[in-house]
């Protein structure tokens, strides 16, 4: 058996209906403590991106922490409300936001809108104005960075959907004069996500240093710059590496960007504050033997963890159950689709029916992409460490 240490003790395990969720909020608050402290060095101010996970207990430990929320439609800005983050301390982002989503987000006069086109600017400068208030805009800029991770969760490069782009940005400039709804205040960036290497950031800041300096020029220069998130965790050792490294994530920030007179600088970080605190549970129903391997069945599926059939994402898997060789096995759910596959070959103590597995640095874009294919439910999530 192995680190049961890291989890409640194996008979209260047995009595959870699965697969679950086990949050551990006790290593979650010490996740947002250190983010915090080492964030608070540079007075650099943090939004919980709510699309990692928008369980309601996790938000509002968030919130409680002093966090703000980077939510992405009208559902996340009411759930980030309805768990104690104050409207003042919310973003909104989103390629796409419908005409509710935008005016709820003004009835509630959030902090900031970060928006992607001119399409968008103009017709929020038209809600703004049927509410006779003006809208806190951030210009979400595309650097034209290519981040070093999966394909599809790169966003700062021209080629995706997201953000002005840089040769179409002075034209989005000009028309601010005229939209009378519009306070234009900050610029938005995103790279990607799960980014472990730190190049990535170091890209980044170059080019918004060149942007502020054009900004510069034109006597522009915004109130506050936001990075974005993106900061990575490990997948590979997750009871090592419990706490990503906001550290160096923040030094680098620190010694690279440049900030201008009273600028104020934000981040929105998911993954690096919720993903290692998450864990799946999940039992075995059966071990099947194909004619050259074998099957680990177990009752969670990609409608619980879409993670690795969507990006081929790699998420450690320990029995909990078994002290026995380890032995390899393919570990599949069942969901009617052959992309339902937590690994191959995943090196595991020797595996019998209803033992318990665990899979790791679940807590971001777990819980929160689960589905009800195939009619599946999800069970409640189990809290544990504080
Ligand atoms: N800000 C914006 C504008 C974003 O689009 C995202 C994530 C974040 C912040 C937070 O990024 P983080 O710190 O969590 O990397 N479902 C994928 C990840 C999609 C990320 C989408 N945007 C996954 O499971 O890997």
């Amino acid at each position: 058996m192995k680190n049961i240490s890291l989890f409640p003790p194996i008979a209260t395990l047995d009595t959870l209906p699965t697969p679950c969720y086990l949050y551990d909020t006790a290593l979650l608050e010490e996740t947002l403590q250190v983010a915090q402290r080492e964030a608070s060095k540079y007075h650099y101010e943090i939004h919980y991106a709510v699309k990692a996970n928008f369980n309601h207990r996790i938000l509002q430990q968030i919130a409680a922490c002093g966090f703000g929320a980077d939510c992405v439609s009208g559902g996340e800005i009411q759930a980030a409300l309805d768990a104690g983050f104050p409207a003042g301390k919310i973003v909104y982002a989103g390629v796409g936001k419908a005409d509710w989503e935008i005016a709820l987000a003004l009835e509630k006069k959030i902090f900031c809108f970060n928006v992607e086109s001119l399409a968008e600017l103009e017709a929020l400068d038209e809600l703004a104005g049927k509410q006779n208030r003006v809208a806190p805009v951030a210009l979400r800029i595309n650097p034209d960075i290519i981040a070093n991770t999966h394909r599809h969760i790169i966003t700062g490069f021209k080629e995706n959907k997201f953000g002005i782009n840089l040769d179409l940005l002075d034209a989005v400039l000009k028309t601010l004069p005229a939209l009378k709804n519009i306070a234009f205040k900050g610029i938005h960036f995103h790279i990607g996500s799960q980014i472990t290497d730190m190049e990535n950031f170091h890209s980044l800041c170059l080019r918004v240093n060149e942007i502020q300096e054009r900004l510069a020029g034109m006597d522009l220069l915004p109130e506050h710059v936001n990075l974005g998130g993106g900061l990575g965790i490990d997948y590979y050792a997750p009871e090592e590496k419990r706490i990503a490294d906001f550290a160096v994530f923040f030094q680098l920030f620190d010694k690279q960007l440049k900030r201008y007179h009273r600028q104020h600088i934000h981040f929105e970080l998911g993954r690096s504050l919720v993903g290692q605190c998450g864990t799946l549970l999940a039992r075995v129903l059966y071990v099947k033997d194909g004619s050259t391997k074998k099957f680990a069945i177990i009752d969670a599926g990609m409608t619980e963890l879409i993670r690795p059939a969507l990006y081929e994402a790699y998420h450690k898997i320990e029995n909990l159950s078994s002290g026995g060789d380890a032995e390899k096995y393919d570990v599949v759910g069942p969901v009617c689709e052959s992309t339902d596959s937590f690994g191959k070959d995943v090196p595991l103590n020797t595996v019998s029916r209803n033992d318990l597995l665990v899979i790791y640095s679940a807590g971001a874009y777990g819980e929160s992409m689960s589905s009800h294919y195939n009619c599946r439910r999800l069970r409640e999530p189990y809290f544990y460490g504080k």
